[in-house]
């Protein structure tokens, strides 16, 4: 496809809207096309429902865990078919915060299912694989104190649990490093700077040429 797909991971707090707006100003001005997107896409009834869940839940069971498995993958394919393919069919970059590492990561907190969420959406062939993923890998601790700032919180966002998922997303992308070569992974475990956005514009620049 003409376009090229860069998808942005890491836990609650990681810095990933800020980094998407960052490297968005920085590609529009070098003129490229961009389209920014999120995971829940908040346009399909399945994200509505996550939504639903995700405020209401007072603890994620394993059955939890399975809906919103369902949940997300439903809503992901229509993503993919609405949103993704046709903005790369017309050349876009396009800047995506949450693919499928963050279902490995939080849909597994509770069953160790981590590396075989993974193995199914890299065996599922209507899963458009990205050309490139961002990890924001930085410490719990300090994306906890970032959301302590905020004032909405889902049922993820206690420390104890973002460390579980942290842990969780640290072994899918290593794995995914491992199996799927030709996804290029930029992992940053620090708080980002203008000069790591600067790093990453270019990182983008250079794999559209
Ligand atoms: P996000 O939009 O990043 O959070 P916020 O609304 O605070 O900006 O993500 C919403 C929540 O959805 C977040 O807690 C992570 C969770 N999530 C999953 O559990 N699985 C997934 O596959 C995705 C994409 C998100």
């Amino acid at each position: 496809m003409p376009g090229k797909f860069i998808v942005f991971e890491g836990i609650d707090g990681s810095g990933k809207s800020t980094t998407i707006a960052a490297i968005a100003e920085r590609l529009a001005a070098a003129g490229v096309k961009t389209i920014q997107l999120r995971e829940p896409t908040e346009k399909t009834d399945a994200s509505r429902e996550i939504r639903r869940i995700l405020r209401t839940a007072t603890k994620i069971d394993a059955k939890v865990s399975g809906d919103l498995l369902d949940l997300f993958l439903i809503d992901r394919l229509w993503d993919i078919k609405h949103q993704i393919e046709p903005a790369l069919s017309s050349g876009n970059v396009v800047l995506l915060d949450r693919y499928f590492i963050s279902t490995c990561a939080y849909q597994s907190a509770d069953t160790g299912e981590t590396l075989n969420i993974l193995q199914k959406y890299l065996d599922d062939t209507r899963i458009l694989r990205p050309d490139a993923l961002v990890f924001l890998n930085l410490p719990t601790k300090i994306a906890v104190r970032r959301l302590a700032d905020r004032s909405a919180r889902d049922v993820f966002e206690t420390e104890t649990r973002l460390e579980a998922i942290a842990t969780r997303y640290a072994a899918a992308v290593r794995r995914l490093q491992e199996s799927a070569h030709e996804i290029k992974v930029h992992e940053i475990s620090h708080e980002l700077t203008n000069s790591d956005f600067d790093t990453l514009a270019d990182m983008i620049k250079g794999i559209i040429k």
